[in-house]
This record gives structure tokens, sequence and C-alpha cells, in this order.
């Protein structure tokens, strides 16, 4: 069977800035993988360009074994692309529900629940219940994030996008968020996690990449990458990876 994703030599360039130098990325059905890079690598870029936000320049983005290059965000999240957005991006005059609601009607046909269903669930999961009648402009940033996630979760995705959803949040808040993600992917949907808390990581992936300088410079098993002489090497005089300390 073919892969869920397969980015096929992805090149991307602002003005003079390349953000993506021909990335080639496999990720299987249920797999759980990491990417970590200095601020401004080109992630949130990918992310764009795997859930239609960004045009590349070249390449050829594959779900499911068909080329989605052409299709619009829209169809992609109905194929089973859910992603949250590093700046949490919530209806702000809407209630919670209403934004979760809007994102379950906006996903992919699933059986069982109703969207109002899959909504309930989707705000429940991500502890945001309580705060479903609240203006989701009145959020805080934990509770954004939450939004985040749960827009993104009812739409029933079968690729899940998170971009720095841990940054910012206390370490009980942190391990919450892992079981969150733990259980997604127990389900079976595969999840690709940007992220600089890397203790929310090793605790939820089992690959790591590593962007820099518009390609990935290291792929494997989470520690070995972070050890990796390339890995340090980008870090280096940057206090942006807590990579001490976790060997
Ligand atoms: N829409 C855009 N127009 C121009 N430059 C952009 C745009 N989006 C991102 N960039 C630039 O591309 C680089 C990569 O950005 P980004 O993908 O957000 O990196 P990361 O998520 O790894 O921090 C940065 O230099 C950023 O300023
Ligand atoms: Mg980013």
């Amino acid at each position: 069977m073919a892969a869920l994703l397969e980015l096929a030599n992805i090149s991307k360039r602002f003005g003079g800035v390349v953000v993506a130098d021909g990335i080639s990325l496999m990720v299987e059905r249920g797999a759980a993988v990491g990417i970590v890079g200095p601020n401004g690598a080109g992630k949130t870029t990918l992310f764009g360009v795997i859930s239609g936000d960004v045009r590349p320049d070249g390449g050829s983005v594959v779900f499911d074994g068909a080329r989605i290059n052409r299709l619009d965000p829209g169809a992609r999240c109905r194929l089973g692309i859910g992603r949250t957005y590093q700046v949490p991006k919530p209806f702000e005059r809407m209630n919670v529900f209403e934004n979760v609601l809007i994102a379950a009607q906006q996903g992919g046909r699933q059986r069982g629940a109703s969207s109002h269903g899959r909504a309930i669930a989707s705000l429940e999961r991500c502890g945001l219940a309580e705060r479903a009648n609240r203006n989701a402009g009145s959020l805080g940033l934990l509770d954004r994030k939450r939004l985040e996630l749960a827009r993104a979760l009812a739409t029933g995705p079968r690729l899940l996008l998170l971009d720095e959803v841990a940054g910012g949040l206390t370490e009980p808040e942190v391990r919450d968020l892992v079981a969150v993600v733990r259980s997604i992917r127990d389900e079976g949907t595969a999840v690709i996690w940007i992220e600089h808390v890397v203790r929310a990581l090793l605790d939820a992936v089992e690959r790591l990449l590593c962007l820099s300088g518009g390609t990935f410079i290291a792929d494997g098993e989470p520690r070995q990458v972070l050890e990796s002489a390339a890995v340090r090497e980008v870090y280096l005089g940057t206090d942006e990876l807590a990579i001490e300390g976790i060997a």
C-alpha cells in the first residue's frame, strides 16, 4: 500500500530566501513524526505546502496515492488533512462550540456521529467542554491552542499537522497535551508535529526530522537525531531547543 503522505522534491523560495530545496518525505499511515529546526527554517511553510495554504514552486504532494497539488485547503481538509496554526486563528466573535462545529461540518464525510456530536467530542477531548459558550476572542493562550487542536480534530483527519502547540505551556499542561496527541495516534491517525518543546516530542513520536537550510539534515530515532552532530551544530549558540539534559 502506498504511504499516506508523499512529498517529492518540494522547492519553495520567498524572494531570495530558499525555504525548501528539494524536500522529499514519506509518512506511513498511523505514523507519529516530529519536526524540529531553527526559527525561520521553513517548517510552517512546509505544513502550508501539505495543507494547501502555500503553493510550492516545484515538486509534488501525494496523499493516499493521489496527487493533490492542485487542490485547495478545503478540499484537502475533506480528504483528511487537518492542521493547527502556530498563531491560532479562531473566529473571534463566535463562541468556542461554533468554531469547532464549523470545523466538523467542513471536514470529511465520516460514519457515525453527526457533526454536532463530533464537535462536542472534540471539545471534551481537548478539555474545552466547560468553555463551549465562551467567546473565542476572549480565550487565553492555552485555551486558544486547545481550540486549534479541537478544530483540527473535529474535521476527522487521517493526517494531523500540529504546529508548535506546546510552546508557552506549563509542564502539567504539556503532559495533558501529549496524552491527547498519543490517544489520537492510537486511533490510527498519522501525526506530524513541529515543536521546540523536545520533551513533548520524545513522548509522542517514534521518528524525528530536523529541517535546516531547505532540507532535512537528520531523520531517524528521536534521541539519536537530537544527539547527532548535524543537529547540535544548527542549534549551537541558541537556546531554541532544550537538547541538553535530554540524553
Ligand atoms: N508568505 C511569506 N512571504 C515571505 N516570506 C515568508 C512567508 N512565509 C514565510 N516566509 C519566510 O520564510 C522563512 C521560513 O518561515 P517559516 O516557514 O515560518 O519558518 P519556521 O516555521 O521554520 O520558523 C522565514 O524567513 C520567513 O520570514
Ligand atoms: Mg513556524
